[in-house]
């Protein structure tokens, strides 16, 4: 089969989403599969890319990313040399998706991971990996992914979310209304992606500032109260014909005092203070918890193909779901695929298991 591999985007995960297009493309079959990579400039530009897989890696703290400039020759700054590559004029992107089986859309965040890239898929009449329009959708909105999650009964965190108006109207208001959920409080854009945007608050003289800088990446803001509890994530894998997802054993994230919490320079640039724990050290009956929690959660957004589960467990051993990601971070150090690796599945074989359920 022919499978396009998109990746890079419109959104502020680009450069994590062109190091995961770098894992997968070292990972996939060669002889099994006929490979597309297709790059997508942040201002939306579709280009065919060099397939060098060692070109699009975080090193040495520079993050990766596919540049175009209005012309029809498109260069790669990148971290290893330059490469020419085939710009796409937007009248072109539906004949390039008409000659591939399948689409392995590795795009996180807005215009990848929330529901438009699946819509022009789903127009194209083509196959791809990972949740639908709507799963994706609601997987990207904290907001309703809460309302979804608490919907079907499932544990989530106090929260307040500030719509655009309100705060316009109303920004002494909307302080008052989040007083309820004490302090620390977390503040999120509601729809972004590897913690960008997101502010620690541990004095509500700092809320002004913090939903300032949430609603630079989006208008709609989140304010959860802070759970005191350790950060466990568990991967989640669709069935094949009709059988049930299933979870992977539980990892753990921690991170040390450098950062205030587990922020976009400590996932993807500062390994030194980050310790993933693979599998976490849980007492079996809090795993087994987790892992029904995260088959739960996918099963409550309508999840398909893969998601990422992200709960804390309480001092007193309660678990609360705190997000789903229908695209997580995939590159072979990235949690999903090392929970999985710890559960006995290998990356290159859950690259082939996506692509084979996208094609089923
Ligand atoms: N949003 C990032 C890629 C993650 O969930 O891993
Ligand atoms: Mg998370």
């Amino acid at each position: 089969p022919r499978v396009a591999l998109l990746f890079g985007g419109r959104s502020g995960e680009h450069a994590v989403s062109a190091s995961t297009a770098a894992g997968v493309l070292g990972a996939i079959d060669r002889d099994r599969y006929d490979v597309v990579p297709v790059g997508i400039t942040r201002a939306g530009r579709w280009v065919v890319a060099e397939d060098r897989a060692e070109r699009w890696q975080i090193t040495d703290g520079r993050l990766p990313e596919v540049t175009s400039d209005d012309g029809a020759e498109v260069v790669l700054s990148l971290t290893s040399g330059e490469g020419t590559l085939r710009v796409l004029e937007p009248g072109q992107v539906p004949s390039l998706l008409g000659a591939v089986d399948v689409v392995f859309p590795l795009l996180h965040g807005p215009f990848g991971e929330d529901g438009t890239v699946q819509g022009l898929l789903e127009l194209a009449d083509v196959r791809y990996v990972g949740a639908g329009v709507l799963a994706s959708a609601v997987g990207m909105d904290k907001h309703f992914m809460k309302l979804v999650l608490a919907g079907h009964g499932l544990p989530v965190g106090p929260y307040e979310v500030i719509r655009p108006h309100e705060w316009v109207a109303d920004p002494a208001g909307c302080v008052a209304r989040v007083e309820r959920l004490g302090l620390p409080l977390f503040v999120k854009p509601a729809r972004a992606g590897s913690s960008l945007g997101i502010t620690r608050v541990d004095d509500l003289a700092d809320l002004p500032a913090a939903v300032e800088t949430a609603r630079e990446h989006d208008p709609k803001v989140v304010v959860e109260a802070g759970i005191e509890g350790r950060e466990i994530e568990c991967a989640v894998l669709g069935g094949r014909a009709g059988a049930p997802a299933r979870a992977s054993l539980p990892g753990e994230i921690a991170v040390d005092g450098t950062h205030a919490f587990y922020d976009f320079e400590a996932k993807y640039l500062d390994e030194a203070h980050v310790q993933l724990d693979c599998p976490a050290k849980l007492p079996d009956a809090v795993v087994d918890t987790i892992r029904d929690l995260a088959v739960r959660t996918f099963e409550a957004v309508e999840a398909e193909g893969l998601s990422r589960v992200d709960v804390f467990v309480t001092p007193d051993e309660q678990v609360i779901v705190n997000e789903i990601n229908t695209m997580p971070g995939f590159t072979p150090f990235s949690m999903y695929p090392r929970m999985w690796e710890a559960s006995g599945v290998s990356y290159p074989e859950l690259v082939d298991e996506l692509i084979q359920l996208a094609l089923e």
